[in-house]
């Protein structure tokens, strides 16, 4: 059965055939964009050449680049744990920048490509090389001042998708940007195999501003996203991404310890991702990106203590991480900085934790209303450090509900708290 190591030098191949760069992926903290707090998408790095602040031309020497870019999501943190949602992934992709040639499929110089490129050569991939086949495909169908992108539309059924294999959506599908505050952005044209969206084609037309004006970009230039994950668990056929090569290694420690999926789930993604974070020169802190890291060292050590994991077995899958990804990503061969980073954190939550877990166990009540729960929660925090994520992810566990007059009071006590902080320290 393919293998994810092969995927990625199929993808990567296929494109510099075709006139690409291969770009390595950029650390998960840009490093000069202020308006992102971690990497999210391949474009992500390439910013600056479709608004021409950077020439392509100058620096890859071809107009078309090609990436595996390690992106991390906060989002969806909470919905990790179920079948599909991660933190951390991996993106494959594509990027032409600048002036448009001939967009001709068979052209693999390199010049500038735009819709039809893009398209025949995604369909290409996907159904030659890879021998999958599409369910149908989304374009976008026009919505506010951005028409519907009807070159798309034929450019599929030139390849042989009849109309009702070809989807109109709208701006909340189909529309795809900016990464934070500005920047490029456009339609979107998504490629959907065995039910999943695999592939994302973005045509970049656009600039949006922070006011949200779009305004049109001097070169339309292509930026497309691939989850490996995705393509890998169509690839193989699994039940979920969490059978993959990409999470086997991790996952078969864990089949020894329990059955059940979600915690497995919560602790292959937060290890992954938090080994990656650390690699890219992150530390665990109450700040903006640090406390993301913090956050998910932190809930996935809850949900290790509930499956009795020792510290041995934790050092065991950051050891498997390593061996799986580090000869794609060689950051990540500092396996003693990674651990002692990684180790030093959880040691200094461990009694924070345990404590936390006892009066958690003694406060909470099933029929608490929701304002006192608000009052416990924010008592948890202030007099024993239990973070909120925590008691959140506990009362999930007991399935207690936590609602919006739960939240309300939480945060008024908060706020409360931090006048009375900042009183005293004035
Ligand atoms: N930049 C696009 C995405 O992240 C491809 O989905």
């Amino acid at each position: 059965m393919i293998k994810s190591e092969e995927v990625r030098k199929i993808f990567l191949d296929f494109f510099a055939r075709r006139g690409h760069k291969i770009v390595s992926s950029s650390s998960l903290i840009p490093y000069d964009d202020p308006s992102v707090l971690l990497t999210t998408a391949g474009m992500q790095q390439f910013k600056k050449y479709y608004t021409r602040e950077k020439d392509a031309l100058k620096d890859f020497g071809t107009q078309r680049t090609t990436s595996i870019q390690k992106c991390f999501r906060t989002t969806d943190i909470d919905e990790v744990g179920d079948e599909r949602h991660l933190t951390f992934f991996e993106m494959l992709g594509n990027f032409s920048f600048g002036p448009v040639g001939t967009d001709d499929p068979e052209d693999f110089g390199i010049v500038g490509y735009f819709k039809k490129s893009a398209i025949y050569w995604a369909h290409e991939l996907i159904t030659k090389e890879f021998g999958l086949k599409i369910d149908y495909v989304t374009v976008f169908g026009g919505e506010e001042n951005v028409p519907f992108d009807e070159e798309s539309f034929k450019f599929w059924q030139n390849l042989g998708f009849s109309q009702d294999k070809i989807l109109k959506k709208g701006r909340e599908d189909n529309f795809w940007g900016p990464t934070g505050d500005e920047g490029p952005c456009g339609p979107t044209t998504e490629i959907y195999v065995d039910g999943l969206e695999i592939w994302n084609l973005v045509f970049n037309e656009y600039y949006q501003d922070k006011n949200k004006n779009l305004k049109k970009l001097e070169f339309p230039g292509v930026d497309t996203g691939m989850g490996l994950e995705r393509l890998m668990k169509v690839l193989q056929k699994t039940p979920t991404i969490f059978e993959t090569d990409l999470f086997l290694p991790l996952k078969e420690v864990l089949d020894k310890f329990s059955d059940n999926e979600r915690r497995k789930r919560i602790i292959m993604d937060h290890l992954r991702g938090s080994v990656f974070l650390i690699a890219d020169g992150l530390y665990p802190s109450n700040l903006e990106r640090g406390y993301v890291l913090r956050r998910i060292l932190r809930r996935l050590r809850l949900h290790a203590k509930f499956l009795n994991l020792t510290f041995d077995i934790l050092e065991e899958l950051i050891k498997k991480t390593i061996e799986k990804y580090s000869e794609f990503y060689p950051e990540l061969k500092n396996f003693e900085k990674i651990k002692s980073i990684f180790f030093e954190e959880l040691n200094n939550f461990e009694n924070t934790l345990n404590r936390g877990l006892r009066e958690f166990e003694k406060l909470i009540k099933e029929n608490d209303s929701p304002e006192i729960l608000g009052e416990k929660v924010f008592l948890l925090y202030t007099s024993y450090g239990l973070p909120k994520e925590i008691s959140l992810e506990l009362l999930k566990e007991k399935g207690i509900l936590w609602d919006n007059n739960s939240e309300k009071v939480y945060q008024e006590l908060f706020k409360e708290h931090q006048l009375i902080s900042k009183g005293n320290n004035g």
